[in-house]
């Protein structure tokens, strides 16, 4: 199947898989005797043990070995802190630690950066540290976006990724399934134990005819998103087919896995291309795509199944418009020639206020050659920027090619900001000093995501998603009001001008190869990384070693006060905003002080976010102060959430808050994958309505219990009983995912401690 060759050009002493997956695959076919889709032959080449494994869509757990595992900085400190408290002395699993988040975007990438380095000094530090104790590879600030990172050097076909972000599908353009996860699933893979995923089903898309004129593959997944919502792709993975798949880059194929996060899918893939093989060849990786193609049956749809996905879409790429996708939710689709009729009937505010392209779906090189190539006429016609316009590179790799080959010369010539190479404003993490908190406003971008004040924490900020060429001709415009594909502005003249579709290239010449100490520390040997020591002071505001939660007891379940009754969207930028909070992801006690303050509150008359009422005394306050003072008097608390409560990121920290202020229970119409596995692991005990009605019925004075949790067995439903302040008292059924292995981890008080526990 291959010989031994390695697994990526930083780590020469791990070599490809593919005879451990061939094996594991001919045991799968054994099992399931038909022909398989390309998701489940990755998925289930990955199992642990075929023999003894339950193959059930929907309804099983599959035990898996993923092929790597990666965190970015601001997950990677409370899932570094957790692996710590494990007591285990390496990782098992390749990993890396990607700095990209905690950068803010200002002033440019250089004073951006020497801020962030300055300001997270102790944060870089314990990561540095940490990576070289337990053998793992530390990508410095600036080094670039996790995703991109993983993608130019780690990603390979056919493998199996886990990420501590939810847009690890990125790796989908590799042919390569990516799933984003939880700190404590890192924490499972890094550890070397068995890491459980719901058993997956298929959803089919395929691609006919060819992308053309301004339409670029941003706008399949924003089309997808409009066709089947944010919730479309939940239990899923997406699968591409067709012969408009042989059309895309592999970085254009990357956008749309990436992007996949957003209708909740758990993953993304597109089959093996010549594209791939072009992208491996230009990142000096030709070894990986000759192993590839000597591999191909594990890298393509077997014939005939296509009658095995769940469902089958289809998107014409010769009929599809350009897309934008907004405000605040991602799903809320238009193409590019009823955007401005959609703009004016909303009243949404008609002119912008900046435009940014980058973050890890859309940075590529091929991306910035083409949004280039419009600054380009822009400037030969006179046509000057009507708004900020701000530029990120997915890594150093591509910003340095940039530069060599005059991409950033163009893009600083018509008035951009070149941005550090990092998550920034995406993240929130945008320092933005020209529209004030509360100021009403429109910004448009080529991100992912577009939730209440995601990117500059302004609630009445109204933020589009689209392509980043799309963006660009809008920073020109400086106003929705416009079709760039049918348009005219004017420039300094007077005349009219009209861009041309862009053009460019999929990849450079030649990349760039940026090396050295000053953005990658490769992971030290056993015999030199247990020498190290990773401290943490006792006196800092940025880092606190976890201690154990406590395990279930009776009184976690009865008569509970009810912190909160979510109402309408709550992601977990809602229930753990970014932005500012960034500064204490290693510290839960001070994180915990956002809790919950994005959250609409039902119970309170104008639904305020982040309000709640104080149980006895009525007094209404912060919810993050209402849930500390129910810790403090060691009164149990429970959440009424919404459906899909926890949509958005693997945000662990959405679950150890509440945990950690004492919630216990959190019943909800339904919750978001990851987050789900998230409350699980940390001991939250997450159930659904089995009659949505109910969710309606519940006051803000009723007290929750749940009844015999201790005979709790997996697939039985629960009985909640409601005790109403009048002395009323109701009941209805409430439905859990709990497999029968997962049911100790409610048990013993997280999944930590059950693994602590096993071990002893
Ligand atoms: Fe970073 Fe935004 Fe991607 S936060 S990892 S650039 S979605």
């Amino acid at each position: 199947y291959s010989a031994r060759i390695p697994i990526s050009n930083l780590e020469k002493d791990i070599f490809l898989p593919y005879a451990q997956l061939q094996n594991t695959l001919n045991l799968v076919r054994r099992k399931i005797n038909r022909p398989l889709t390309l998701s489940e032959k990755i998925l289930y080449s990955h199992l642990c043990d075929v023999e003894s494994q339950d193959i059930s869509p929907g309804k099983s757990f599959l035990k898996l070995r993923p092929d790597r595992v990666a965190c970015h900085d601001a997950n990677a400190t409370m899932a570094m802190l957790q692996f710590m408290s494990a007591g285990i002395d390496r990782v098992a699993l390749p990993t890396t630690i990607h700095c990209d988040h905690l950068t803010m975007a200002e002033k440019g990438a250089s004073p951006d950066l020497a801020a962030a380095r300055v300001k997270h000094r102790e944060v870089f530090q314990f990561l540095e540290s940490v990576a070289a104790r337990y053998g793992i590879g530390f990508w410095k600030p600036g080094s670039g976006i996790i995703h991109t990172v993983l993608f130019e050097n780690y990603a390979f076909p056919g493998g199996l990724l886990v990420g501590t972000d939810s847009h690890t599908p990125n790796a989908a353009g590799m042919a390569m399934l990516g799933i984003g996860v939880g700190g404590s699933d890192a924490v499972d893979c890094m550890s070397g134990q068995q890491w459980e995923l719901p058993c997956p089903k298929v959803l089919g898309v395929r691609l006919i005819g060819q992308l053309n004129g301004w339409s670029s593959s941003k706008d399949i997944i924003c089309h997808l998103a409009g066709m089947i919502s944010v919730t479309g792709g939940k239990g899923k993975i997406v699968e591409f087919f067709g012969p408009g798949t042989k059309t895309l880059s592999a970085t254009a194929m990357a956008t749309v896995g990436n992007m996949s996060a957003e209708v909740g899918a758990t993953s993304c893939v597109f089959p093996y291309s010549d594209a791939i093989n072009r992208y491996l060849a230009a990142t000096n990786r030709s070894t990986i795509s000759d192993a590839s193609k000597g591999n191909i049956n594990l890298l393509l749809a077997d014939e005939g199944s296509e009658g095995y996905y769940d469902n089958v879409l289809e998107i014409d790429l010769d009929k599809l418009e350009p897309t934008i996708n907004g405000p605040y939710t991602p799903d809320l689709s238009h193409p590019v020639s009823t955007f401005a009729r959609a703009v004016r009937e909303n009243a949404w505010p008609v002119n912008l206020s900046a435009s940014l392209v980058g973050s890890c779906t859309n940075s590529s090189y091929e991306d910035l050659v083409k949004v280039a190539s419009l600054a380009k006429q822009a400037k030969d016609a006179n046509v000057a920027l009507k708004v900020p316009f701000y530029i990120s590179c997915g890594s150093e790799k591509v910003r340095s090619t940039a530069e060599k080959d005059g991409i950033l010369d163009t893009l600083q010539g018509v008035g951009a900001t070149i941005l550090s190479n990092s998550c920034g404003a995406c993240v929130g993490q945008w320092n933005r000093t020209d529209v004030k908190k509360g100021d009403t406003n429109s910004i448009i971008s080529s991100y992912n995501r577009n939730f209440v004040g995601r990117q500059d924490g302004n609630e009445r900020t109204h933020s589009f998603v689209t392509s980043p060429e799309i963006a660009t001709a809008f920073a020109f415009s400086g106003s929705l009001d416009f079709n760039p594909t049918t348009d005219s502005l004017l420039n300094g003249m007077g005349r009219q001008f009209q861009f041309q579709a862009p053009a460019g290239e999929e990849l450079p010449e030649e990349f760039s190869y940026p090396r050295g100490s000053d953005i990658y520390q490769a992971p030290l040997p056993i015999t030199e990384a247990t020498s190290i020591s990773v401290n943490i002071s006792k006196q800092s505001d940025r880092l606190q070693l976890l201690k154990p939660f406590p395990a279930w007891n009776e009184n976690n379940a009865k008569d509970l006060v009810i912190l909160l009754k979510v109402k309408g969207k709550c992601t977990t930028d809602h229930i753990s905003p970014a932005g500012p909070w960034y500064d204490y992801r290693g510290h839960l006690d001070n994180i915990s002080n956002n809790l919950l303050t994005g959250a609409e509150n039902a119970f309170l008359p104008s639904h305020e976010r982040g309000m709640a009422q104080r149980t006895l005394t009525g007094v209404i306050d912060s919810t993050p102060i209402i849930a500390r003072s129910y810790k403090d008097a060691g009164i149990p608390w429970c959440i009424i959430g919404y459906s899909n409560y926890g949509e958005g990121s693997s945000r662990e920290h959405a679950a150890l808050e509440p945990r950690y202020l004492g919630c216990t229970v959190i019943i909800a119409i339904s919750f978001a994958r990851i987050h789900e596995t998230n409350l699980k692991k940390q001991g939250i005990l997450p159930l659904t309505f089995a009659d949505h009605t109910a969710y309606d019925r519940i006051k803000a004075d009723d007290k929750v219990s749940i009844l015999d949790i201790p005979g709790m067995e997996e697939g039985k439903q629960l009985v909640m009983k409601i005790r109403q302040a009048d002395g009323g008292c109701w009941e209805t059924m409430l439905n859990h995912s709990y497999s029968r292995e997962q049911i100790p981890w409610l048990m013993t008080g997280s999944a930590l401690n059950h693994v602590k526990s096993v071990s002893k």
